[in-house]
């Protein structure tokens, strides 16, 4: 069975999805792996790394994707007319596609792997369950934006983070409130407090509460009933009622004043990012204050985020990189690659040679798009191919 990986295509994105070290597993596994020449490169993965592992390196991306039977990509591939490669027209009928492959952000791609006949698994859309947890891309790449979304901070903040005694003077602690405390935000805090920061964060699932203060942080929240509720079966936030978000609001515009970073990291999966800080909130903070908007690609948590800028606004630094994952990419794709290692090694049927996929396995439904020609994902399911 051939496995391939192609160069990600996308803008901002240097991270690929193998490493010498899934390489060699894969191969373990029975997969013929071939990549690309220089596909691992934003990731300091060289091709000499790459054989030496047991891959095959081909200059030609489009036999890569025309050979494999498995496709592993990081970002969803190119269709026709988005770039100098269709690589979905160029993968074969029947092969299956694994990477984030965001559903949600383009039908039109959903219908194109139906139409070339390709099966498409969405990393991100695996349920949070116990059995799930060494795939959870989602849990690896935020984890990551988390900690470097910290350090984006410290680097344009004109002061330091801890508390310095020095003989010039008292230098005091930065304040940082975190927004949104899941797995980004989580990571956020406890890097904050690695620095010396003093941190405070926010959220609307009751879960997390206790997780912020585990880490030494102090959790502001309007704690009403609709907060009790707030968290859905998968764990994850819900959209709140505009009552909610008036309270909110409030809240956050009085703890805003006495902080000096913020990192915001809310989201709400398959919605837009909730609008947390206003114009007249970023106003209210401190001149010299920092906000790094870690929910741009969902919209953003702050309304003067700009995509891919720093900009400066009322005095307060604005961050808002994309693909902040793709900024630390060499352990980004170290660990997506043990992600899809993970969910591959499973469905390997060795005496088969072929990957077999079990149609009523939880994981298997949660991730699977298009099976067959169809678009099969019940959740995508209407829009036909
Ligand atoms: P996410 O990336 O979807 O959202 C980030 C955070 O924003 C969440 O904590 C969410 O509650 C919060 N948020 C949403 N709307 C908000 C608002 N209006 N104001 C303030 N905060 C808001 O979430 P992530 O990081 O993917 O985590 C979701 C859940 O999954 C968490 O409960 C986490 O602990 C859990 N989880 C479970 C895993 C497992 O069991 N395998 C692995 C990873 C996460």
């Amino acid at each position: 069975m051939k496995l391939g990986i192609v160069k990600e295509r996308r803008r901002n994105e240097a991270r690929v999805a193998v490493s010498p070290d899934t390489v060699k597993k894969l191969a373990g596994l029975g997969f013929e792996v071939i990549i690309e020449s220089g596909a691992g490169a934003g990731a300091s993965f060289t091709d000499e790394a790459l054989t030496a592992a047991g891959s095959r390196v081909v200059s030609e991306p489009a036999a890569v994707l025309r050979d494999s039977d498995v496709v592993l990509k990081v970002q969803r591939p190119l269709m026709a007319g988005e770039g100098e490669l269709d690589e979905i027209g160029a993968m074969k009928r029947g092969a299956v596609l694994i990477g984030i492959l965001a559903p949600y952000a383009s039908r039109e791609h959903l219908a194109a792997y139906a139409r070339q006949g390709v099966d498409a698994y969405a990393m991100e859309l695996l349920p949070r369950i116990t059995r799930a947890q060494t795939m959870d891309v989602l849990s690896s790449q935020a984890n990551l934006a988390g900690y470097r979304a910290v350090l984006e901070a410290a680097y344009v903040y004109g002061r330091g983070f801890p508390l310095m005694m020095t003989a010039a003077g008292t230098v005091s602690a930065a304040r940082i409130l975190v927004m949104g405390a899941g797995v980004a935000g989580l990571q956020a805090i406890a890097t904050a407090r690695r620095l010396g920061a003093i941190v405070s964060a926010t959220d609307v699932r009751p879960a997390a509460k206790e997780q912020v203060k585990s880490l030494g942080a102090t959790f502001v929240a309007v704690e009403d009933e609709e907060f009790r509720q707030a968290e859905t079966a998968a764990g994850y936030a819900k959209e709140m009622s505009e009552a909610y978000k008036q309270k909110q609001a409030a809240l956050i515009a009085e703890t805003l004043k006495k902080q000096d970073i913020v990192i915001a990291t809310a989201l709400i999966p398959g919605r837009p990012a909730p609008r947390l800080l206003t114009e007249d909130m970023v106003k209210s903070m401190k001149p010299g204050s920092v906000i790094v908007d870690l929910a741009l690609e969902q919209g953003g948590n702050c309304a003067l985020s700009e995509a891919d800028k720093v900009v400066v606004r009322h005095g307060v630094t604005i961050v808002g990189h994309a693909n902040v994952p793709s900024r630390l990419a060499e352990v980004a794709s170290m660990l997506y690659a043990r992600n899809l290692l993970a969910f591959l090694t499973p469905l390997v049927d060795k005496a088969g040679g072929a990957l077999k996929f079990d149609r009523e396995d939880e994981i298997v439904k949660s991730t699977c798009l298009t099976h067959d020609g169809r678009i099969v994902h019940p959740a995508f399911a209407s829009g036909g191919a």
